[in-house]
Parts: structure tokens; sequence; C-alpha cells
């Protein structure tokens, strides 16, 4: 049985102080409301990570960061390392968003690099793929999005891709209000997993949970989680709010 997991990604958002007092929001209703199976991921920035950790051990969250170099240590001025990120207790890590694809030129290739060195320190990548609205209008979307697994994941052998979270995150609908409706996230979630079986397997490919992100938030998450292959949420706007983050979190 594949698992059920939502992910606040906060992206560049929020100081010390209000970032301790969301967490310690979240972590009171988490822990007071959710007698659900779903796994609950933080990914703050990573500056707070160390003083995030101590407010959800004990808790039913986990730490995430949002980000990680490819190589394990070095001469990389302001970049921060696998090692780095598992020896403070961090357990999964977004890699590819679209803004890190977009803004700082994240490949295919450098991207399965970071996999790697994820997978190597017992982080659980939460890898995220799409489209842009320009793919999506004119162009062979789903191979698009299907062509950004095989480079960046199919190098992995079965067991390593057990490890492995998906997000698909339409570029179009990332912080646009403009969700994907649940008919277009089941269909392009369904087409992943028979990628994904195709090359590993049903049993992989039937364990394997695949998020849904872009402007998921606390009206629209129970209707996207219904659906078959929506395995839950990678949250970014509505994961800065802790009623709504809460909400998203039950719908799942
Ligand atoms: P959004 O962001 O929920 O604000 O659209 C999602 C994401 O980028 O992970």
């Amino acid at each position: 049985m594949r698992k059920k997991l939502v992910a606040g990604n906060w992206k560049m958002n929020k100081t010390a102080d209000e970032g301790l007092a969301l967490v310690s929001e979240v972590v009171n209703m988490v822990n007071a409301e959710v007698t659900a199976p779903v796994t609950v991921v933080l990914c703050p920035p990573a500056l707070y990570l160390t003083t995030i950790k101590p407010y959800l051990t004990g808790s039913k969250l986990a730490l995430g960061a949002q980000n990680c170099h490819e190589k394990a240590a070095g001469a990389y001025t302001g970049e921060i390392s696998a090692p780095m990120l598992k020896s403070v207790g961090v357990e999964y890590v977004i890699l590819g968003h679209s803004e890190r694809r977009q803004y700082f030129g994240e490949t295919n290739a450098q991207l399965a690099e970071k996999v790697n060195i994820a997978l190597e320190n017992g982080l659980t990548p939460i890898f995220c793929c799409g489209e842009s609205q320009e793919m999506r209008e004119n162009g062979d979307y789903v191979g698009f999005v299907k062509g950004q697994l095989t480079d960046s994941l199919f190098h992995l052998s079965a067991e390593q891709m057990a490890n492995i979270v998906i997000a698909y995150e339409p570029i179009w609908a990332i912080g646009t209000g403009l969700t994907a409706s649940s008919a277009q996230a089941q269909d392009m979630h369904y087409e992943l997993r028979q990628h994904l079986a195709g090359k590993y397997g049903d049993g992989v490919a039937q364990n394997t949970s695949i998020l849904y992100g872009g402007s998921a938030n606390a009206q629209n998450a129970a209707e996207l989680f219904s659906q078959p292959d929506v395995d839950g949420g990678l949250i970014g706007g509505a994961s800065l709010k802790s009623r709504d983050f809460l909400t998203v979190v039950k719908a799942a």
C-alpha cells in the first residue's frame, strides 16, 4: 500500500519567529486533529531546519529540505549537501522543483545526481516534474513529463525507486491560483504510474506515492485527493497558513 503524504513547501517565506510560530500551530493541530495515517512533511527554508527539528520530534511530522547540492562536500559556496541535511535530522528533500529548474537552471542530468546523493544519504527525494502552459497547449506534455522521470530517475534500481516520492506540478498551476482539474491531475498521475510500471513493474508503480502540486488548497484538496492515482499534495501557498494546511492534510 502506497502512503498518503502531504508536504508543505514554504519556499523563501517567513522570518525565524514567524516560522516557529507556524510550526507550533501546525504541530499542535496535526497532533490533536489528524488520526488518519497520512505522512506530513514540513519543508522550511534550510536556515531554520535545526531550530524547527526539535518541534517535530515526537510529533507526527517529518522534516524536509527544499533542495540539496549534487556533491557531498567541497568548494561550493552557499550550497548545502545531502550529508549536511541528514546530519541535522532531515528526512525528505524536494528535488527538481520547477522554480529550481527555471531560475537556477537545474537540468534532468543534474537532478539525477541529486537524486543519487540524496538516496545515498538516506533522504527520501520528493521529485518534482511538470509541464509549462505552452507545452500543455502545443506539445506532447505527457511525453515531456514522462521524459523528466526517465532522465532523472530511471537509472535507479527498483529497490531505490521504492524510496522515491513523485510530485506532479504543472508549472501553469504553481502559485497562479489556476489549479489543474481533478481529471487533469488524475490523467497525468495515471500516465506516470503506467510509465513507472513499464520500467519497474506493477509492484513498484502501485507502491510509489505520486503527489499533486499547484494551487492545491483548503477548498480543492479533497476533490483532487479523491482521485485514485493522487496520493497527496505538495503545497506551497496554503502551507503558510496553519488552518488551511491542516484542512489539506485532513483531505488526504
Ligand atoms: P503553490 O505551490 O501551492 O503555491 O501553487 C506549490 C509548489 O510549488 O510546490
